[in-house]
């Protein structure tokens, strides 16, 4: 595999056998994917295209995507048109569902802006869309009940950041840790937000029967993540294809565990339709856990394999004089809970997705919008 073009291939055969069961139980059925323009929809839409092209006609996933274009109108998914198995709303999840809406039998709520950078500039519309859109949706699904036309799977994008800075006996995190998380901070629009929707999520569930599930993802990187999103991967990516030092805004110490998006998406898609009812799941990968400062190495070393880059490594403060503000200081997940209900099991390991990122972002440095 030596281009972008071939590891999206990879990635989708990967993602369509993996979650092949899974896949085949939306078979025929209507799909709503909130947020699908961005990053996680960028492998949560394109692996289903990618199982449609393999199944008859009657057999084919229908997908809607409502997405307000917050963080910029998202040219690959435009180039699909809005044709065929897919359809394309501009639509505000915070408002109210658009008059004409489908029945769904499926619906995934990731709309809500991911990156810290970009949730704290629109710190009220990421708590409106993990809030107001969520229950908007779930009262369509109360709806859907009360007609006979129920709604079959909901999943919510909570996040990791639930957690906020755990402290070291809770790490791994399992998914009983309550959490330890400021409510005024700079990220406690996005934290609180997803902690709140995932009250509701449970609350929803249990009142009403429905069959709402909860995923945690943690550091999720790879094909369809912006070089523009301020996230460390693709900053780092940046650097390297510029030919520049790669850049640390810290002392380069927090620890993370990255997980590849083709081993994410298919957590995801074994959440909504394996989950348990109003439960959460870490979706991430439990090794290695490695420092902001030995990630830059890594990919330092990757990129003088592939390209020839001969740069170095430089610490420099952020301009966002927010960035490392109730920055956790580890991130790993516990994902026993996944792998034993769901069946999960990232294959994908760190050095081989890495690999892969920086290929794709090499074949789509020059685009207008990645
Ligand atoms: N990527 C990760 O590692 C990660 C980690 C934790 C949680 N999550 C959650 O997963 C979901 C998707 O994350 P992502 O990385 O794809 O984020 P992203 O920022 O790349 O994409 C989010 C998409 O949601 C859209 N959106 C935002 N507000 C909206 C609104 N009010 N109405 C309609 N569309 C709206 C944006 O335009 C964008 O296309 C989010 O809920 C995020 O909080 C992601």
């Amino acid at each position: 595999m030596n281009s972008a073009e071939e590891v999206i291939v990879a990635d989708l055969d990967y993602i369509v056998e993996k979650a092949g069961d899974e896949l085949t139980r939306l078979a025929g059925k209507s799909v709503l994917i909130t947020g699908g323009a961005g990053f996680l929809g960028y492998y949560l839409v394109q692996s289903v295209l990618h199982w449609n092209r393999r199944v008859s006609a009657e057999k084919k996933i229908r997908i809607t995507v409502f997405d307000n274009y917050i963080r910029g109108r998202a040219g690959w998914i435009e180039a699909f048109g809005d044709s065929g198995a897919l359809r394309l709303v501009q639509h505000d999840v915070a408002r109210p569902l658009p008059e004409d809406v489908d029945d769904f039998q499926f619906i995934i709520h990731a709309a809500s802006i991911a990156s810290p950078t970009f949730y704290r500039r629109h710190p009220i519309e990421t708590m409106d869309a993990n809030v107001y859109g969520l229950r908007y949706l779930l009262d369509y699904c109360l709806r859907q009940k009360e007609c006979g036309r129920a709604v079959e799977g909901f999943l919510f994008f909570s996040s990791s950041e639930i957690y906020g800075d755990p402290t070291p006996g809770n790490i791994p995190t399992p998914e009983t840790y309550p959490g330890n998380v400021s409510c005024t901070g700079p990220r406690a629009c996005y934290d609180e937000s997803k902690r709140f929707g995932e009250t509701l999520c449970v609350n929803f569930a249990r009142v009403h029967g429905l069959p709402v599930r909860i995923v945690r993802p943690f550091n999720n990187y790879g094909p369809g993540l912006r070089l523009d999103d301020k996230r460390v991967i693709p900053d780092f990516a940046r650097d390297v294809l510029n030919g520049d030092d790669i850049v640390i805004h810290s002392d380069g110490s927090p620890r993370r565990t990255f997980c590849y998006i083709a081993d994410a998406v298919t957590g995801y898609y074994k959440a909504l339709v394996n989950g348990r009812d109003g439960r959460a799941y870490n979706i991430g990968t439990d090794c290695p856990e490695i420092s902001v400062a030995e990630l830059a190495e890594k990919i330092g070393c990757l990129a003088a394999e592939l390209f020839g880059y001969a740069g170095g490594i430089v610490h420099k403060g952020s301009r966002d004089s927010d960035y490392l503000t109730d920055n956790p200081q580890r991130r790993c997940p516990d994902i026993t809970r996944a792998r034993t209900e769901l069946g999960y099991s990232p294959g994908i390991g760190l050095d081989e997705g890495l690999r892969r990122s920086l290929l794709w972002y090499a074949g789509n440095f020059k685009a207008e919008a990645i």
